[in-house]
C-alpha cells in the first residue's frame, strides 16, 4: 500500500476565482506582507490585519471547490494506502470538497486564535479587533493564520508522512515559501517518486522527477485518474 502525499497552494484555488500571491495582479501586488502577514504588522495596526483577513473569508465562503479539489477527495477515498493533503491554502475548498486527511499548514481563515490562551475557536462572518476569546475572555482574538516568522502547523507529522512517502506531487505553489518549498527535497530523500502538477514550473521545478504543466481543474483529474490505474 502506498503513502501519497500532495501539497497544495494557491494555484489550486485559482480556477474557484481565489485569486494567487504572486500573479501580476495577486494580493502580494495589491498588499504589502510586512502590513498584512506578519505579527509586526498586526501589532502596528490590527484593523488593517482584520479587515484584510475579513475581506478573504467572505471571497472564499462564496468560492465553490472545483474539480481538482474533487479528484483529490475521489484519490482518498479510492486509494488503498494513506492519501495525506498538505495545504498552504487558507480557504476550505479541500474539506468542501471532501478531502478529510488533510493539514492546513498556514492556518484557516475560519479559525479565530486568542492571543493570550491560544485557544481555538470557529468563525464564519467576519471578525473585529478586540474580540473576545471564548476560553478566557481576553479582547485578543486575531485571524488563525500562519504570518511570516511563525511556525507552520503540524510540521513533525509532515515530515513523519514525508519520510515514508512513495509519491509526492506539488500543485498550483510557486515554491517561494519554506518549509513547503522544502517537501520536495524531503520526499526525494525518503526515495518517492516526485511530481509538479502546475501552471509554470516553480522556483524549485528543477528538483521534481516529473512535470505536468496545465490548469489544475484539468491536470489534477487526469492524473488521478492514472494514480488510480496504476496502483
Ligand atoms: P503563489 O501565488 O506564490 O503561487 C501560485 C502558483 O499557482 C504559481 O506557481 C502559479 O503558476 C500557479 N497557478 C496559478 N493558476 C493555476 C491554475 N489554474 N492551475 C495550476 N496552477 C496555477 O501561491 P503559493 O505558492 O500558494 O503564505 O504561496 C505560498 C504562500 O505564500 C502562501 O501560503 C502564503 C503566501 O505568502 C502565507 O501567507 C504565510
Amino acid at each position: 500500500m502506498s503513502t501519497i502525499v500532495i501539497l497544495t497552494g494557491a494555484g489550486i484555488s485559482a480556477e474557484s476565482g481565489i485569486e494567487t500571491f504572486r500573479a501580476e495582479t495577486g494580493l502580494w501586488a495589491q498588499h504589502r506582507v510586512e502590513d498584512v502577514a506578519t505579527p509586526e504588522g498586526f501589532a502596528k495596526d490590527p484593523k488593517r490585519v482584520v479587515d484584510f483577513y475579513n475581506g478573504r473569508r467572505a471571497q472564499a465562503a462564496k468560492a465553490v471547490p472545483n474539480a481538482a479539489h474533487e479528484a483529490l477527495a475521489r484519490l482518498e477515498a479510492a486509494h488503498d494506502g494513506e492519501v495525506l493533503v498538505v495545504t498552504q491554502n487558507v480557504d476550505d475548498l479541500h474539506e468542501r470538497g471532501g478531502s478529510h486527511n488533510l493539514i492546513h499548514m498556514h492556518g484557516a481563515l475560519n479559525s479565530a486564535l486568542c492571543g493570550v490562551c491560544e485557544h481555538r475557536w470557529p468563525v464564519t462572518s467576519d471578525m473585529h479587533v478586540g474580540q473576545e476569546c471564548p476560553a478566557c475572555g481576553a479582547p485578543a482574538a486575531r485571524p488563525d493564520i500562519v504570518w511570516f516568522g511563525e511556525m507552520p502547523h503540524q510540521m513533525d507529522r509532515i515530515f513523519d508522512v514525508l519520510g515514508r512517502a512513495d509519491f509526492f506531487a506539488a500543485i498550483g505553489t510557486s515554491g517561494n515559501v519554506y518549509p513547503a518549498a522544502g517537501f520536495v527535497a524531503e520526499a526525494t530523500r525518503a526515495g518517492a517518486h516526485t511530481v509538479e502538477i502546475n501552471m509554470a514550473p516553480s522556483a524549485v521545478g528543477s528538483e521534481f522527477d516529473a512535470a505536468i504543466m496545465g490548469p489544475a481543474t484539468q491536470t489534477v483529474p487526469a492524473w488521478v485518474d492514472q494514480i488510480l490505474k496504476n496502483g
